[in-house]
């Protein structure tokens, strides 16, 4: 089988798996980075959602033969270390707000959340209530309102 080399959380890696494998399973089953969920495999659920080179995508969605060896994707076990501190400050910010019920989607949550505040403040605006509308991570178990709080106190600290 072909190799497949990529960053991972700041590593090299390399796997030896078809191209066509999308990169979710090659996470959690072959690297045993188990932060993104599996809820649906079709991207809609947003349950595995990461950052490819900063920015989010659906690893459930992306083949591991369409990454680059430069590629860096960042799951939620890499997070912290994207700003030198135990825990990212959206992830302080959850913890806080006591967000998390049964915490099957909650590392995609954070994942959408930093790459939110990450694009409005590019931007050189605040979050608006539209932008949180724009997060469509599902979450079963209905947080969505401390979630919502949640992302605004994270961007503050970011
Ligand atoms: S598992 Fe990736 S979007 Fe649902
Ligand atoms: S906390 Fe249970 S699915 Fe979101």
């Amino acid at each position: 089988m072909p190799e497949h080399t990529f960053m991972l959380n700041g590593v090299r890696v390399t796997v030896d798996v078809a191209g066509d494998v999308r990169l979710l399973w090659v996470l959690r089953d072959v690297l045993g980075v188990t932060g993104p969920k599996y809820g649906c495999g079709v991207d809609v659920c947003k349950a595995c959602t990461s950052h490819l080179n900063g920015k989010a995508f659906r690893p459930c969605s992306v083949p591991v033969g369409e990454l680059r060896p430069d590629d860096e994707v960042t799951t939620i076990e890499g997070l912290p270390a994207t700003v030198g501190r135990p825990l990212h400050p959206m992830q302080e910010a959850w913890i806080d707000h006591d967000v998390v019920q049964c915490g099957y989607c909650q590392p995609g949550q954070i994942m959408a959340a930093v790459d939110l505040v990450r694009r409005v403040a590019a931007e050189g605006r605040a979050i608006t209530d539209a932008d949180l509308d724009g997060i469509r991570n599902i979450c079963r178990c209905g947080t969505y309102s401390r979630i919502r709080e949640a992302v605004r106190a994270g961007a503050r600290n970011m």
